[in-house]
């Protein structure tokens, strides 16, 4: 009986010995083996259990007792009686190093020593733009900005810090990267995705795993990237969060699929799984994609966990589950293998009743066991699970780290309007700062700073400077005025015009509230009126104005963005952002960002750059519906960029056909630049209505000024593919149009 148990255990997970880009080796696989056949089903289910913090905290959940305490009654319930294997942080705000560490190092210790295997805890956290939840963390601009970038290396160094200032803290593992593309602007966590589109939502996604989980011995320490949220949760058809998706398989292999293949391909250890679902199928119960996509198709050997409640949620929410015991039944056997439950153990009572039940199948809970216990073991934590000490850290929220912060915000600001090239401001000038982000660096920050929201700056550095101190002091004549919340008018109008008539221009610092998932929901994809109100009124007393924008996503602007002579996209800069902006306004700094996402004029067009040509039928029966207020890839700099000698022409490289491209880039300007060289290509004609265009390469180039440079790509004619009715990526001959900036040619492919 032991022996033929094992025997289809090694069958099920002998497989992925071969496959995983974190293979286990032999002796491990023989080590973890042994240890499960040593479990109770009790001690597995409990590895399967994800539980709040909060639930081992004192006080109530959500409501704890500050200063924050673990309480030894409950997390003796939780981890010895019911062997929890996985703590995530969640209800709370961020800690400082020390208190970090010693809830670890507390809950580790609780674990090895009190329970019966000594297994040790896999404590989860979302660090999302950086350790967000550690007090003095350095802070990165959001995913959407990184994006902006278009510099995949830059972004990389950015998660490896991330993973740094985690493992400092004693955590082992980040639910991040989000690698959702961003095709659906309503929605509230477009500022975590990379973006609209799939191959930079890929460079990205990738460069991030391989940040997180690379260490060395200036990085010790392992920390597991978690790929979220499988599969197809940015595009709910209403917008907002966790509403259905409808999505056919083509689309959803050609768009939502490859960044999560790419970081599978990179080794992400875990993933998360999407809290709605698609075409009526929540994708928690939805055994297709979590084991004949995930498992079979794509090759994944980590750990599948739930997010938020979710398998609950299939009673209350998706109401597919009559009660919560046919949704634990459901969920284990459609794939998942750990239940981030979070609040309670309902789950881990009702899967071991199913489990005995046979409804659950011993063999669905080993492998899953197995997973988890190999991430353990990857991570070296059955070596050490102790938080290190401070000392093997010395360079949390260091100058050097906050200044890689401060690049990756100087080259992800996009400025979208200079007209008259009003920018950049000598110093002299006399600036109207206003604006409710112009004081407050919530605003820059985002969601996900210190607490879920964001919007609780008790627990920022208050030592931080804001946009109005920092400008103040470089632009010595200027003045501020908060002017307006997201709201309303703060202050009286005559001091307000007092103010403004002493200006040359205004800097207005417009914000959203900073939010995420549900509290992030809008109804009316538009700044708000308050602010919109009060630019009118400001370009009404004929003063110019320079926008600067932090938002959650692309708000509608079009009724300002005349009265506006300068526009910004900051995007959440974070409070590092602040003296970038400073000096994308002085000049120091030559701005370089791209747009991530096409930014719509109208709340009822919300159409991506790689439309079809259908989508671009207007009611004049032209073919020029595509209006965006701004295209994906806009962005200017100081110096203009001469784009010329496009080349394209077919050759070998090995097995492989390969698209050689070259162009010339030249500085014309008299500041240095860096640029993004984007790569398009358009398919004349397919068995299926081609995208109009789509991004198949990128490269960011440094070029000073006067200076002129070749930028060569290499193209594997499998990249110029496509998936087709049968869902499947193929190349098909024929005539494809490349173009970079201004310049395009025809290439016929046989
Ligand atoms: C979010 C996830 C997050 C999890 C844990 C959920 O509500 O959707 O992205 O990782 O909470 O905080």
């Amino acid at each position: 009986m032991k022996k033929s148990f094992f025997f289809a255990l090694f069958i099920s997970v002998g497989f992925q010995l071969v496959i995983g880009q974190n293979p286990i080796n032999k002796s491990q696989h023989t080590q973890l083996r042994r240890l499960i056949s040593k479990m109770t089903l009790k001690e597995k289910i409990g590895q399967m259990t994800q539980i709040n913090i909060d639930v081992i905290s004192k006080g109530e959940v959500f409501n704890l007792i500050e200063p924050h305490s673990l309480d030894s009654a409950k997390m003796h319930k939780i981890l010895v009686e019911y062997g929890v294997g996985s703590i995530l942080n969640a209800g709370g705000h961020a800690y400082s190093l020390e208190h970090w560490k010693e809830i670890v190092s507390t809950i580790q210790r609780f674990a090895t020593t009190k329970t019966r295997m000594g297994i040790p805890v896999l404590y989860g956290i979302d660090a999302i733009h950086g350790a967000n939840y550690l007090l003095n963390g350095t802070l990165f601009p959001h995913p959407l900005a990184q994006a902006a970038t278009f510099n995949p290396g830059m972004v990389q160094k950015a998660a490896r810090i991330t993973a740094y200032e985690t493992k400092a803290c004693g955590i082992t593992w980040n639910f991040s990267p989000v690698l959702d593309v961003g095709r659906q602007p309503l929605w509230s966590r477009m500022f975590e995705t990379y973006g609209e589109d799939v191959l930079l939502a890929r460079k990205m996604g990738s460069a991030v795993v391989r940040g997180y989980q690379s260490s060395d011995s200036a990085n010790p320490g392992k920390m597991a990237a978690c790929m979220k949220h499988f599969l197809g949760y940015s595009f709910p058809f209403t917008g907002k969060d966790r509403t259905s998706a409808y999505i056919s398989d083509i689309q959803l292999r050609e768009y939502f699929l490859p960044p999560f293949t790419d970081a599978i391909k990179n080794g992400a250890m875990s993933v998360m799984i999407n809290s709605g679902d698609i075409n009526g199928i929540p994708v928690h119960a939805n055994k297709s994609i979590l084991v004949d996509l995930l498992r079979k198709e794509l090759k994944f050997d980590g750990v599948a966990v739930t997010d938020w409640e979710d398998i609950y949620k299939l009673v209350n929410v998706h109401h597919v589950a009559k009660d919560e015991r046919e949704a634990v039944k459901m969920a284990i056997n459609a794939g998942i293998d750990m239940s981030m439950v979070p609040n309670d153990l309902r789950f881990s009572d009702l899967l071991y009743e199913l489990t005995l039940s046979g409804e659950v199948p011993q063999q669905r809970i080993d492998e899953a066991v197995y997973r988890i216990l190999a991430m353990k073991l990857k991570l070296g934590m059955f070596e050490n699970c102790m938080p290190f000490s401070k000392a093997d850290f010395p360079e949390v929220a260091s100058d050097s780290f906050i200044s890689i912060a401060e690049n990756i915000a100087e080259e992800s600001i996009t400025l979208l309007k200079n007209a008259k090239n009003i920018l950049p401001l000598a110093k002299t000038k006399k600036l109207l700062i206003t604006g409710p982000a112009s004081n407050n660096n919530m605003y820059l920050n985002g969601a996900w700073s210190r607490t879920w929201q964001g919007t609780h700056p008790i627990w920022d550095k208050n030592s931080r400077k804001t946009i109005a101190d920092v400008i103040l002091q470089e632009f010595p004549e200027s003045d501020w005025i908060q002017g307006c919340t997201i709201d309303s008018l703060t202050n009286n109008k005559d001091v307000f015009s007092e103010k403004l008539n002493h200006a040359d221009m205004v800097l207005f610092c417009a914000g959203e509230w900073p939010s995420t998932e549900k509290p992030g929901d809008i109804n009316e994809l538009k700044l708000s009126t308050a602010q919109e109100n009060l630019i009118k009124s400001i370009a009404a007393a004929g003063k110019p104005i320079v926008l600067l924008l932090f938002v959650n996503r692309p708000v509608i602007i079009r009724e300002i963005e005349p009265l506006c002579d300068a526009i910004i996209l900051a995007y959440h800069p974070s409070e590092n952002g602040v003296r970038p902006i400073a000096k994308i306004l002085s000049g120091q700094v030559n701005p370089s960002g791209k747009l991530p996402i096409t930014y719509p004029k109208f709340a009822n067009s919300l159409l991506t750059y790689d439309h079809r040509y259908a989508d671009q039928l207007a009611n004049d029966f032209s073919l020029n519906a595509f209006q965006p207020q701004w295209e994906f890839g806009a962005g200017l700099g100081y110096s203009k960029i001469k784009y010329s000698n496009l080349k394209i022409s077919e050759s070998k490289s090995g097995k492989k056909r390969v698209l050689s491209i070259a162009v010339d880039i030249e500085n014309t300007g008299s500041m240095d630049a860096k640029e993004s060289v984007l790569l398009f290509v358009s398919d004349i004609t397919a068995s299926i209505a081609p995208a109009v265009k789509r991004l198949r390469a990128f490269d960011k180039i440094s070029v000073s000024a006067g200076a002129k440079k070749t930028v060569h790509f290499q193209l594997d004619l499998n990249e110029l593919g496509f998936v087709n009715r049968n869902s499947k990526w193929i190349f098909e001959p024929g005539v494809f149009k490349v173009s970079i900036s201004n310049l395009s040619s025809e290439i016929n492919i046989n």
